[in-house]
């Protein structure tokens, strides 16, 4: 028998991934109801206050107390000895280093359950996502419906003529598409006619 065909179940990092709108969050509080530990910390990006600073809340309204950080590092100094379980919730959002933190709270023993999106607003990989998946134990991919035809949305479409990486926001800013219905570009044109005084910053899909 091959013993090494299995996921490891202790050291393990989950991440659940997927577009805006996919019940990524919800998912997170979720599994941590179901690994039923008390014993668990729990963090997100301090950039993220749009339903709270010290909770983390799912679009649905569920919630657990969380710590903010401002940068990937401070969730290294904070874990306590006692802690079997780490969730970070946008993670996303996180620098570079918490690829080297995630590993080497796995090497610890310690479980660990993240989520954020695989994808920005142009359908690229955000922020060390790309790594934190390549390297996960286990990946739940969410899906939500796209806005325009209802079939599996894997893509969010940013709505408003800006092309920062970052904009935080939700139903105002962003909805949830198919590949098919995504459409960066048309996001592209309506920030490159604002910037040149030839527009408004509002709603841009009726040009998406
Ligand atoms: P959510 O996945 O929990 O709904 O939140 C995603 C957050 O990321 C939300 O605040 C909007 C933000 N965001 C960006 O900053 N840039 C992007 O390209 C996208 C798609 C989302
Ligand atoms: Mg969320």
């Amino acid at each position: 028998m091959n013993t090494h065909d299995k996921a490891p179940t202790k050291g393990i990092l989950e991440v659940i991934t997927g577009c805006m709108f996919s019940g990524k969050t919800e998912s997170l509080i979720k599994r941590a109801e179901e690994l039923g530990t008390t014993a668990y910390q729990a963090f997100k990006p301090r950039i993220d206050d749009r339903y709270s600073r010290t909770e983390i809340v799912s679009h649905n309204g569920g919630k657990i107390v969380c710590t903010p950080v401002d940068r990937a590092a401070e969730i290294g100094h904070r874990i306590k000895p006692e802690t079997r379980l780490i969730l970070i919730d946008e993670v996303q959002f996180l620098d570079e280093e918490i690829i080297e933190i995630l590993n080497h709270w796995v090497l610890k023993e310690y479980h660990i359950v993240v989520s954020g999106l695989d994808l920005d607003w142009q359908g690229l990989g955000f922020g060390p996502m790309p790594q934190i998946l390549a390297q996960a134990d286990r990946v739940d991919k969410k899906f939500a419906n796209c806005a325009i035809c209802q079939s599996p949305a894997s893509r969010t479409q940013r709505l408003v003529a800006n092309s920062d990486d970052i904009l935080v926001g939700g139903q105002e800013q962003y909805e949830p598409r198919c590949l098919k219905h995504h459409n960066p570009h048309s996001v592209k044109l309506a920030a490159k006619r604002v910037s040149q005084g030839g527009g408004s910053q509002g709603v841009a899909d009726h040009v998406v």
